[in-house]
């Protein structure tokens, strides 16, 4: 077989087929297949696309690139969760407990990464003495007893995938669907997901600006994930604006525990239930999405979600009484108010701009070596649809300097009151086939 061919095969619109695909990731992976290449291979399929089997294909081959985590000595199915990524994104600090609670296995595997506040890792580091560093057998024997525990990531996961995608990014080949489904289908799989529920986010601080593009993606790694015997279902959800109050890491897990309560941001709720529904359907635990969500309102009115989260803290070295007093947790030395300069109701609030604006404070890392503050980050006072007088406060500035001119710039750039708003759609569908 040579490259070359299957490059022009893909030029020409054909089918690549399942032993060329995996000759390809193999050959990219052990740096047989130079970079020009592959490039070549992207742009082809960026215009010439992928049937549903190639995508399959293409996603197990980047699986089988890599280690892959063996999850069977859990018992129960493992339902994992994924986010296409947004702004002050709080789900699965409050999803993971609140699964759990209903004895189904959450075992997480989870990074840090860029962002505009930390990951979920970086959150639930907030608590005093929580860690991740734990073995493979004790991470095991947590999610048996207790059903929840999350791992740092280790090994080497999805090799091809780092390589194609870093190739993506350099090449203008990252916006393409059986590309980027592919891409994050096999992270999920490699990590041991038996089912995976996604969350596909729409809007400016999105990845996929439009609801058909969402929509478009979601389908397609719904239809990945049941072609390779993961159970898979999808929500589109807005990220036009910030979800919930909260962007910044101290202050997400503070919401997280509200929520946890019914007490939370509603959008944040509704989606976490919305989410978590899935999860409880696909563990097998109920026999619709609407039994899914009852049962799911109810650990959070009778306490028992919360329990878990405190069960969870302490089994990984943390100090659970950070739920009950949320003010033992990292607080930043400076409350500035951004007050409203004019009448009105809020017509938008642009979700990657007030992420960067959080960014700014050192809620997220803008290179791999940046450090984060765990103590700041930003409340948002009005959300899209809130009616505001002047001088009320549209955001609570949570800073560790004295001077935050450049967040406020940028806080009232990015909110835009006008005569009337709506709230935004928050659940645009979901995808189930
Ligand atoms: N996120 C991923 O993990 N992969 C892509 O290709 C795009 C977004
Ligand atoms: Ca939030």
């Amino acid at each position: 077989m040579r490259m070359v061919d299957l490059i022009a095969k893909k030029r020409d619109g054909q089918e690549l087929l399942t032993e060329e695909i995996n000759f390809i990731i193999e050959g990219y992976t052990k740096d047989e297949i130079p970079d020009y290449q592959m490039s070549a291979l992207a742009m082809a399929i960026y215009f010439q696309d992928m049937n549903e089997r190639e995508r399959a294909d293409l996603t197990m081959a980047i699986v089988n690139s890599g280690d892959t985590i063996d999850l069977s000595d859990i018992e129960g199915v493992k339902v994992d969760k994924h986010s296409t990524g947004g702004v002050g994104d709080t789900t699965t600090l409050v999803l993971a407990p609140l699964v759990a609670a209903l004895d189904i296995p959450v075992a997480k595997m989870s990074g840090r990464g860029l962002g505009h506040t930390g990951g979920t890792i970086d959150k639930l580091e907030a608590i005093a003495g929580f860690h991740v560093e734990i073995s493979k057998e004790e991470f095991v024997n947590l999610v048996n007893k207790d059903k929840i525990a999350v791992i740092g990531q280790s090994g080497n996961l999805t090799p091809a995938d780092k390589k194609l995608y870093a190739l993506r990014d350099v090449t203008a080949t990252v916006n393409s669907i059986p590309l980027i489904a592919s891409s994050i289908m096999s992270k999920k799989i490699a990590a041991g997901a038996d089912a995976i529920v996604l969350d596909v986010k729409t809007g400016a601080g999105a990845f996929m600006k439009t609801v058909e593009d969402a929509k478009e993606l979601a389908h397609a790694m719904v239809s990945i994930g049941n072609n390779v015997g993961r159970k898979t279902m999808a929500v589109i959800s807005d990220m036009s604006q910030p979800l919930g109050f909260a962007i910044g890491n101290s202050l997400e897990v503070k919401e997280a525990i509200d929520t946890l309560q019914g007490k939370g941001p509603k959008d944040l709720e509704q989606l976490c239930l919305a989410l978590g529904s899935q999860m409880v359907f696909l563990a097998n635990k109920a026999s619709s999405l609407e039994e899914a969500e009852a049962m799911l309102k109810e650990v959070m009115t009778n306490g028992k979600a919360l329990t878990k989260f405190k069960e969870f803290i302490a089994n990984q070295g943390g100090d659970p009484s950070v739920v009950d007093h949320p003010e033992k947790l990292p607080q930043a030395s400076y409350l500035i108010e951004v007050p409203a300069k004019q009448d009105g109701v809020v017509a938008e609030i642009v979700a990657d701009e007030i992420g960067t604006a959080a960014m700014l404070l050192g809620a997220g890392r803008a290179t791999k070596e940046s450090t984060i503050d765990l103590a700041v980050g930003l409340m948002l006072n009005k959300k899209v649809g809130d009616s505001v007088k002047v001088g009320e406060s549209l955001v609570t500035i949570h800073a560790n300097r004295e001077n935050v001119n450049d967040v406020i710039a940028k806080i009232y750039e990015n909110i835009r009151i006008g005569d009337h708003s709506e709230p935004p759609v928050l659940i645009y569908g979901i995808v189930t086939e």
